[in-house]
């Protein structure tokens, strides 16, 4: 029987830790934007289950948005080139925008979407990023809304995939190596 407990190795943040953070993320952007009427656009896939915690757990007016991005393939490195899966459906133009992503790892993603959005005439444009990985850094990128800092451990979880898989983990859970290794000669 294919369990997914059996390919993770630790639990790094159970369901409720990770609720807790973005109920104490989403109370402070409550305030922040109390009269901005923010759009929440979310990064797919990865973003999804932030997204959907984030947005129930704000006490404004907020609308959203999605756009599909993708670096990392199938392997569990960055390439390095973004590729827009899919676009949104919203003009940011004159819009305050919150973007909102699982992980920053190379920032390579998030670097690209900033200047995106600033590019297509956003009034301002700030990140809630539930997990940072300053290990991986490539490129800085200024997150007002920080989750939570994780060592260089690849985890999977909460919307976060490896090769597709565990994105409907609950938790976030660094993934056992035996389910990667190889992945290069592969
Ligand atoms: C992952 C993750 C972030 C990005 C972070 O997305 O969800 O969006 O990589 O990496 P970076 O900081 O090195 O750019 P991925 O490309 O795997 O697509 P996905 O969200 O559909 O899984
Ligand atoms: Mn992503
Ligand atoms: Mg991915």
């Amino acid at each position: 029987i294919a369990d997914i407990s059996q390919d993770i190795s630790e639990v790094l943040l159970t369901h409720e830790q990770i609720q807790a953070k973005i109920q104490e993320v989403a109370d402070q952007v409550s305030i922040d934007y109390k009269d901005k009427e923010p759009l929440l656009i979310a990064v797919l896939k990865g973003a999804v289950n932030t997204m959907a915690a984030f947005s129930q757990a704000l006490s404004i007016h907020a609308n959203i948005d999605f756009m599909s991005l993708s670096s990392y393939g199938s392997g569990t490195s960055s390439s390095g080139t973004i590729t827009v899966r899919s676009d949104l459906t919203t003009d940011v133009r004159g819009r305050h925008v919150l973007i909102v992503e699982d992980i920053i790892d190379s920032g390579i993603t998030l670097d690209w979407l900033v200047k995106e959005l600033r590019a297509r005439g956003a009034a301002s444009v700030e990140i809630f990023a539930l997990l940072e990985k300053p290990a991986r850094h490539e490129v800085k990128v200024d997150v007002k809304y920080q989750g939570f800092v994780i060592p260089d451990k690849f985890v999977v979880g909460f919307g976060l995939d490896y090769d597709e898989r565990y994105r409907n983990l609950d938790s976030i859970a660094v993934l056992d190596p035996k389910v990667y290794q190889g992945e290069q000669e592969a």
